[in-house]
């Protein structure tokens, strides 16, 4: 039997929370908006898993990280969407996709058809098995992106109580797991062949203070290298870890950060692709009638830019989705709605520390304000300026207190006449912009 719905959400992650939470605003009758997702629980905030999900005394649990996307951030429980007459389809892997039949196939053989799909399936890990990394199959090392995933590694750390843990990737989430995994108690080594951590944004001067921080803490930290295999037990459990220059290290427990790559490949050949991802206009309308993609998998036009990107951060994924489904509506009725006007934004906080960046990361930095890891309560600054004028904006440490600025600044960029002066006023700079 066929189950139809006038809309599908396909992929039950960030996106699709934020998507049904504007689908039910802008109206929405019982039956006609399901969610269909491998997963097996409702749209949740992705982001807690590699934070406070593994801390050791406190860690968070379901319900109270479910996506939380209404005006006052209400929490979306499973039950909000029965209440509102959304299907939550969960355990249910669709296998096929036929965008011209509007028509979507599960594992089980299901079949559902559509008149709108919004297509969220967002980004899956890249594995070490499949760049041929030799005993890469080992069992203890772990790969993180959904829930399930999350569970594995907290039981890990507890049967490895004390044990000796490896993390390969010096990227986000390579950071926050060495973060909490040294946070349980393990003794931590970043493996990554970098110069330096979080390489695609940090300069040398924001790493520099990050690094430090994290061997204040007691991670160990070996760059300008790469993991070659790994060697087991008897049990089939990982034992060593191999670099390429030789050293070999002991490991309990393996947690792999190395990349991301969208999940499209259920499209291929049926619709346009750029950058690795689904190709939309500013409304996030893809290249075939009614299909529209958002969060990870889309490559949209980027307005303040004037190019096309794809973006692997949480706050694209909510606003890109709300975005197509105030487009969606607004066709319905013959109107029309802003473009998409996106400024990156990007976040994360490890050991208690927090950090934020708006804008482009591109040209040439400024550091500023106080960026030693032996301060007692460190706070500064990064500007990154391009053709006379301030692009991007990072800061570290009470966040909050400089969000609105910083942002400000990222989206109007000023002119900078004097470099000196403004690594000079640091975050006065922002503030009086
Ligand atoms: P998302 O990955 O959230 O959801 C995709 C959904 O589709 C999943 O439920 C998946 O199972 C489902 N799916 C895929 N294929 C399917 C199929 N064939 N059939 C059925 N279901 C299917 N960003 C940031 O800005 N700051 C941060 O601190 C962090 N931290 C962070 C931590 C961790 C652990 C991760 C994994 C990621 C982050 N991110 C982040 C990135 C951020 O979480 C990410 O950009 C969003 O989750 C993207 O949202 P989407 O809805 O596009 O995909």
């Amino acid at each position: 039997m066929v189950k139809t719905f006038k809309y599908i959400i396909l992929g039950g992650g960030v996106a699709a929370g934020y998507a049904a939470r504007e689908f039910a605003k802008q109206g929405l009758k019982p039956g006609e908006l399901a969610i269909i997702s491998k997963e097996a629980v409702a749209p949740y905030e992705r982001t807690v898993l590699s934070k406070s999900y593994l801390h050791p005394e406190f860690p968070s649990r379901l319900p109270t990280f479910y996506v939380y996307a209404g005006p006052r951030r209400e929490i979306l429980f499973p039950e909000w969407y029965s209440e509102k007459g959304i299907e939550l389809i969960l355990s249910t892997e669709i296998v096929k996709a036929d965008l011209a039949a509007k028509s979507l196939t599960s594992a089980g053989g299901e079949t559902f058809s559509y008149q709108i799909l919004l297509i969220a399936t967002g980004s899956t890990v890249i594995r070490l098995s499949d760049l041929g990394v030799q005993g890469a199959d080992a069992k203890n090392i772990f790969y993180f992106r959904e829930i399930d995933d999350a569970d594995k590694l907290y039981e890990a750390i507890k049967a490895k109580k004390n044990g000796k843990a490896v993390v390969v990737g010096g990227e986000h989430i390579g950071m926050e797991l060495s973060a909490m995994l040294r946070c349980n108690n393990l003794d931590v080594t970043m493996v990554y062949p970098e110069p330096w951590c979080m390489s695609r944004l940090f300069t040398s001067d924001i790493a520099a203070f990050n690094e430090g921080y994290y061997a204040k803490k007691g991670v160990n930290i070996m760059k300008r290298t790469v993991v070659v295999g790994f060697t087991a037990n008897s049990d089939g459990e990982v034992k060593e870890v191999k670099l390429k220059d030789g050293r070999v290290l002991e490991a309990d427990i393996v947690v792999v950060g190395d990349g991301i790559r969208p999940q499209t490949a259920l499209f291929k050949g049926q619709v346009e692709e750029e950058k690795g991802g689904i190709k939309t206009d500013g409304f996030f309308k893809t290249s075939v009638p009614n299909v529209y993609a958002v969060g990870d998998v889309a490559t949209f036009p980027v307005k303040l830019y004037n190019e096309l990107r794809r973006v692997e951060y949480a706050e694209h994924a909510c606003q890109s989705a709300r975005k197509a489904v105030e487009a969606i509506k607004a066709a319905e009725e013959g109107k029309t709605v802003e473009e998409y006007d996106y400024l990156p934004v990007l976040y994360s906080h490890q050991f208690g520390h927090a950090w934020e960046f708006y804008g482009d990361n591109v040209g040439d930095t400024v550091l500023f304000g106080d960026s030693s890891p032996e301060s007692s309560i460190p706070k500064f600054g990064s500007y990154w300026i391009k053709d006379g004028k301030v692009v991007g904006a990072f800061w570290q440490g009470r966040i909050e207190e400089e969000r609105d600025a910083m942002a400000y600044v990222a989206r109007v960029r000023p002119s900078v006449q004097n470099v000196d002066e403004l690594a000079r006023e640091g975050f006065s700079f922002a503030r009086k912009i």
